[in-house]
Parts: structure tokens; sequence; C-alpha cells
């Protein structure tokens, strides 16, 4: 009897891709939060992300395993494997060399998940739901500091989207993941001087309900939250988007990922939504 695919479950529950951290650590510096003098502490670590496992799992996700590999310390930010569109998905290519032997080993994870894998042009810059996420019907890329946006035009004409490009202007925010967080098809989190005067006007003309987030708790990476249902899940110490989030019928569930911070990623990083997000339609 053939099996059918992992991935025809897509619809059942949400769906998620994740990595243990078995590798992780601060290795390189490609952002403002990484210094090789500042190192994770892997059994807390190791704690966290189990942690993490375990409130996505309690929200009733399906939790996917990429094998960690040894000298790919980043390979636990799952959200930067692709981006997922029905069953078909587009692998990133990474800006930095650190990261590029992940490449192969998400394309072999979602294939063998069943998804159609597809890849850009290879002198094309794109790294997956880190910078490429949807809001209702349109798909909102960042670009600049990652993924270039001709890499985000490429993918809204394979998939026949519109696509919004933001320009990413500070470099602590250097993924859309980081700075902004689709809730539901008209309600998002934001941090507004992540992105250009032009970002900021068209996120504000096209998604009514903005939750804006200040500095502190932008810094502390409430942008980057997992969001299954009416359920949104962030590093601890965000407590005004948790106000923000409660009093529109969400429920904040905060946990602490403090050795991911090391490494400039938190909640959402560490996960890709292989179902398609909550916010997409
Ligand atoms: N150290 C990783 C990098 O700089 C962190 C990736 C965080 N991922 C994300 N989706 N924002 O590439």
């Amino acid at each position: 009897m053939t099996k059918s695919p992992p991935v025809d479950r897509l619809f059942d529950s949400p769906y998620i891709l994740m990595c243990p951290p078995r590798f992780y650590g601060i290795e390189y510096e490609i952002n403002p939060w990484m210094s090789r003098e500042r190192q994770a502490d892997h059994a807390l670590a190791t704690q966290q992300w189990n942690a993490l496992f375990q409130i996505l799992q309690s929200t009733g996700a399906t939790i996917e395993l990429v094998e960690p590999q040894p000298g790919l310390p980043d390979l636990v930010f799952t959200a930067n494997a692709a981006m997922v569109f029905g069953r078909r998905c587009y692998l990133s290519r990474f800006r930095h060399q650190q990261r590029q032997g992940e490449e192969q080993h998400f394309r072999a994870t979602l294939a063998n998940l069943g998804f159609d894998v597809e890849e850009l042009p290879s002198d094309f810059y794109f790294e997956g739901a880190g910078d490429a996420l949807f809001c209702g019907e349109t798909l909102f890329a960042g670009y600049r500091i990652r993924s270039t946006a001709r890499s985000l035009q490429e993918i809204a004409r394979r998939i026949d989207r519109a696509v919004i490009c933001l320009e990413l202007v500070d470099s602590r925010f250097y993924h859309l993941d980081t700075c902004f967080c689709p809730l539901s098809p008209h309600q998002a989190i934001w941090f507004p001087p992540a992105f250009d005067e032009y970002g900021q006007r068209v996120l504000r003309q096209s998604i009514p309900d903005l939750i804006e987030l200040d500095e502190t708790e932008a810094a502390a990476f409430a942008a980057n939250a997992v969001v299954v249902g009416r359920q949104v899940v962030t590093n601890s110490g965000c407590p005004k988007l948790a106000a923000a989030l409660r009093s529109r019928g969400f429920e904040p569930i905060e946990t602490p990922l403090s050795e991911f911070g090391k490494a400039g990623g938190s909640a959402k990083c560490l996960t890709l939504r292989l179902d398609g997000e909550e916010a997409f339609r």
C-alpha cells in the first residue's frame, strides 16, 4: 500500500518544521546581535528550545524535525529554510556563505515531506519565511539586508500573487520577521522604524489594525512571534505586546529564548509553518 506523503496532512492541524539545537552556537557574526565573545549557553538553549517545542505541541501543532548538522549552528532557524506555498516551496539562497551549507539539508527535508521544492537562479538571495510573509492575499517581503527585491518579485510572479517589497533599514532588524508579524488577514505586529518612509506608509495603508512595538520590546524580538490560531508565542519580556494582543482576543504565551537572541533570532525564526500561516488567505 502506498503511504501518502506527510504533506497531505497540511490542512488537518497546524504543521511546523523545527531543528533541535544540538550544534547551535555563536560561531560567526553575520548580524549585529552576534558576537563570538557572547556565546550561547548550550544547556540553557536546549532547555529553551524544548520548552518552545512543547508549547507548540500543546497548541495542537504537528512538528517535523530537520536533522541537526555539525558546522551549521544556524540550522535551528528553520524560518529561513524556504517559503511555503501550498504543496510548493521556494528554497532559500543564503546571502552569507556561513549559512549556504544549510540549503541542501532544508532541500532534502522538505522534499522528503512531499513538497515540490523550487529554486531560484544561483545569483539570487532569498531567506525564506524570514523575509516573506503573507497577510491576507498579499505577500509582504523584506529586502536589502538579506533577500533581494528581485527574488521576491520572481517568487510573486511564479505564485501569481501581489507582493509588496519593503526595504529594511535598520541592521538589527535584518529579516522581515524580526519587525513584522501578520496575525490575521487584517492585523499585524510591527516596529515602524525598521522600515523606510514608503514601507511605513504602505503598511499603514494595507493593514487596518497594526500593533506598534516600542524599541525595548522590538529589541526583545516581540515581532518574532509564532501565531497558531489565536495563540501567539513570543520571547519573554513583551508585556505591552501581550496586553495589546489580549485586548484583541489573542492569547499571548511568553517563553524565555535569551540564548537564541544571541544569534539574532527568537520564536518565529525557530519555526517554519508548513501548512500556511494563520494570516494567509
Ligand atoms: N544567525 C541567524 C542569521 O543571522 C539568525 C536567523 C534568524 N532568523 C530569522 N528568520 N529572523 O541568519
